[in-house]
């Protein structure tokens, strides 16, 4: 027998706008591309870093909309202090470019993090960042321990705004999953699908994944599974890995039809609630008119409360964003409900619950043993590790 959901017999309503309106392309192509790429190898160059360099491809393809280029210096202050772009359009995190020294010239060639020549930049500005506000009012932390902070101190203080032009994307991950805006935006269009949830993470998917990822579902058209795969932190597990756990619980468990697959570009900033508006806004460029925000979303150590990426979404006025929010408390499997649940819909106690440290896991990867089928599907299990052993 085969059963039919109600979603699929909505009459589409369309793809939510994205951010601002339009979506940005600054990729430039065929014989236009071959004369910047010409006109670059006689300016002076400036060396992206690789949280720089994915940035600049989410500018070209429109995943920053509306950002036509690396900030200048009113919309990095009115980020920090305001949450807002000068153009008052919400947005939560600089997105800058580095130098070492102030560039001469008002045209810069842009090289990539491993050194080929990518881009035009349109210098409209080189002014100073106050990286110990921006530390403090972004991440609520100046301390350099944390990962994000740490990243933004390394970078120096030196900023240079301005519109870019792309000749040549840089190396994607997982060309297979590459799969840019527009095409996100078309893909929906063509299932018909106008109410799509996205999903952010950077962790190998577990139970609580799959848990939240098919709640939000229930309620939606479509999912758009999109892993980070830009720069981590050393001990996060690489993207190559989270990428194939997500391929074999596809194959088996998520519905073709209702489900994609995409790599997000970005690097992680560990900005926890700032972080999850700006992961949030990206997403809407993408076509999601839905986010999932769980417990601590993009936060790293014990920098930010379990619900501070909830709460932050308050301070925005009601569809300033426009995309929707879904926000999950901490989710378990319990023993004694016999499924996942959370503080909300489990009334047991915590002993009837599975709580599996990240450190326990890691310990019985690494001694080749699968983890509880409460905490992960042993498919995945076993790509992890397999992933151990190799390491
Ligand atoms: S993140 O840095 O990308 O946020 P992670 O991949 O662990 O890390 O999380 C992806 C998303 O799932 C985030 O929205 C996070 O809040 C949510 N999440 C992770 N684990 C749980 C859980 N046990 N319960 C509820 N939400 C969770």
């Amino acid at each position: 027998m085969t059963t039919e959901s109600s979603t699929a017999l909505r009459k589409n309503t369309g793809v939510i706008a994205p951010h601002g309106g339009e979506l940005v392309n600054r990729l430039v192509t065929g014989d236009d591309a071959a004369q910047l790429e010409s006109e670059a190898q006689g300016l002076p160059r400036l060396r992206l870093t690789e949280k720089q360099t994915a940035d600049l491809d989410m500018i070209a393809s429109g995943a920053l909309s509306p950002l036509t280029g690396f900030m200048g210096q009113a919309d990095y202050d009115r980020v920090i202090d305001e949450m807002h772009l000068e153009s008052g359009l919400p947005w939560a995190i600089p997105v800058t470019l580095s130098a070492d020294e102030r560039p001469s010239g008002d045209r810069l060639a842009l090289e990539g993090y491993e050194g080929d020549l990518l881009a035009v930049i349109d210098v409209a500005e080189v002014y100073e960042a106050d990286r110990e506000r921006e530390a403090q009012k972004v991440f609520r932390t100046t301390e350099d321990a944390h990962p994000g902070v740490a990243q933004i101190y390394a970078e120096g203080t030196t900023l240079v705004g301005g519109p870019i032009a792309v000749f040549r994307r840089p190396q994607p991950a997982f060309p297979k999953l590459q799969i840019d805006p527009a095409e996100t935006r078309a893909a929906f269009a063509e299932r018909g699908w106008s109410r799509i949830v996205g999903f952010q993470t950077r962790n190998p998917v577990h139970r609580a994944h799959e848990y939240i990822q098919k709640c939000a579902l229930e309620t939606v058209d479509g999912l758009l599974l999109h892993p980070l795969v830009g720069k981590t932190k050393g001990d996060d597990v690489p993207a190559e890995v989270r990428v194939r756990c997500y391929e074999v619980l596809l194959e088996k468990y998520y519905p073709a039809d209702r489900t994609m697959l995409a790599a997000f570009p970005a690097a992680m900033r560990y900005g926890g609630p700032r972080e999850a508006v700006w992961h949030a806004i990206c997403r809407k460029n993408y076509g999601c008119s839905h986010f999932i925000v769980g417990r601590d979303h993009a936060g790293v150590g014990s920098y930010y409360g379990t619900y501070d990426a909830h709460r932050i979404f308050d301070e925005f006025e009601p569809h300033e964003l426009d995309i929707e929010p879904m926000f999950f408390d901490h989710t378990f499997f319990c023993r004694t409900c016999g499924n996942m649940g959370s503080a909300k819909t489990c009334p047991h106690p915590s002993d009837d619950h599975v709580h599996l440290s990240g450190t326990k896991v890691r310990e019985m990867l690494g001694r080749g043993e699968v983890p509880p089928v409460e905490f992960s599907r042993p498919e995945v299990a076993q790509v992890l590790i397999e992933a151990y052993r190799k390491a």
